[in-house]
């Protein structure tokens, strides 16, 4: 019998339980040997709870007992996880997570101490809750370069431009109603602001260079000046308005980013609505692949916590390779990458903004004839801003990237 831990009982951490029981049979049995959770840790009591009694709160409690050999770390947040983490790694314990902030900031070195120590820190429920991604980057695509990984990875903004996509409704009706139905946090601002997809995007990126991609040098935009109207033009185009959180190699570098981009319902991302997530990756041999899933809630996420516990059974005292040294890679700084742009301008400024922008299409909407939309051709993004920049109040909402 293998012995496990949880630490932090709220969302994830419960499901993690829930799933070891309800699949106990299954779980076994692709663990090779019995999985039984010992403790669960949390600040709080749960009276009348079925696992009342295996409830602690001190951690040293669980450190000191050598039959635990793996640990869930459910409790988010960098910072009591991060020390639990490293003590726990430190001991031998593997450590199985679904912190993205934690394995955003400090993955590498944490891989490094569960080598030190025989043991693994394993994260596939960090990124795309329920979606098997880290993994196949792990063990699948490891005969490939992977030339691009593109992914919607946040649930709360895709729920939300969906919703403004599909019912002409603005972002903050949306996110009052999202927040009001339990989809959106109280403070969205981690989601909305694109930090959530952020921390995700950083965490492929460096599977995908096998180098540290630091999330702080990571551009990132949000979705809160995205409007109903927007969507009026990308749907008169044939488009879709999606937060996209993107990692490119171009040359010997790396493009990292998370933006609202318009993408063509031919892009694989096209179709993902809702609250689902998708990856959508570009190997040198295999091409496209995508990943479509559930990308949180409580069983999908805990689902992926409890794949990482089987794995780390299967390999007391071994080491599951992956590749993320502590080496910085080097991101590409986003001023001089090329794309297309699109924005709204007032209509008497037609004329001067084609002339300005050399080979732009004008978008025009019928029902609102005193603005256009403006497609550029592809340029650089400094360029675009400084002549962005020129047209002062003649524009209109905010300017957004064609992907
Ligand atoms: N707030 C995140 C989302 C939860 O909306 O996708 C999963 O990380």
């Amino acid at each position: 019998m293998i012995q496990v831990a949880v630490l932090g009982y709220g969302t994830v951490g419960s499901g993690v339980v829930e799933v070891i029981e309800k699949n106990k049979e299954m779980v076994n049995k692709k663990a090779g040997e019995g999985l039984n959770v010992k403790y669960i840790l949390d600040l709080r009591d749960f009276p009348g709870d079925p696992y009342e009694q295996k409830l602690v709160h001190d951690f040293a409690q669980i450190l000191e007992d050598d039959e635990v050999k793996i640990i869930c770390e459910t409790m988010g947040g960098v910072g009591p996880a991060y020390t639990f983490t490293k003590q726990a790694l430190n001991a031998g314990k593997s450590v199985c997570t679904s912190n993205k902030e934690l394995v955003a900031a400090h993955g590498p070195e944490l891989i490094a101490l569960a080598k030190e120590h025989n043991c693994n820190y394993l994260f596939e429920a960090s990124v795309g809750g329920g979606i098997p991604i880290i993994r196949p980057l792990n063990y699948s695509l490891t005969a490939e370069r992977i030339e691009e990984i593109t992914g919607i990875l946040n649930g709360t903004t895709n729920y939300i431009l969906s919703k403004m996509e599909k019912e002409g409704a603005d972002f903050d009706d949306v996110l009052k109603e999202a927040q009001e139905k339990g989809y959106a946090e109280r403070n969205p601002e981690a989601d909305v602001e694109g930090h959530d997809a952020c921390r995700k995007i950083a965490i492929l990126s460096s599977l995908m260079t096998g180098k540290n991609v630091d999330y702080n040098q990571i551009y990132t935009e949000g979705i809160t000046k995205i409007t109903s109207r927007d969507f009026d033009y990308a749907k008169s185009m044939g488009m879709s308005i999606k937060l996209l959180a993107l990692s490119k190699e171009i040359g010997e570098d790396t493009l990292a980013m998370v933006a609202p981009c318009l993408i063509s319902s031919e892009h694989p991302l096209h179709m993902v609505n809702g609250v689902f997530n998708a990856v959508f990756v570009k190997g040198n041999m295999l091409g496209d692949s995508m990943y479509y899933g559930r990308g949180a809630g409580k069983l999908p996420t805990a689902s992926a916590v409890v794949s990482d516990v089987i794995d780390c059974a299967r390999h007391i005292g071994k080491v599951i390779m992956c590749f993320w040294d502590n080496e910085d890679a080097k991101l590409l700084n986003i001023d001089d990458i090329e794309r297309k742009f699109f924005f709204r301008i007032k209509s008497g400024s037609a004329e001067k903004t084609c002339a300005l922008f050399k080979g732009a299409e004008l978008v025009r909407l019928p029902e609102v004839p005193e603005e256009c939309g403006i497609v550029t051709p592809v340029m650089k993004e400094k360029e675009f801003a400084t002549l962005y920049e020129q047209l002062g109040d003649e524009r209109i909402g905010t300017r957004i990237r064609m992907e």
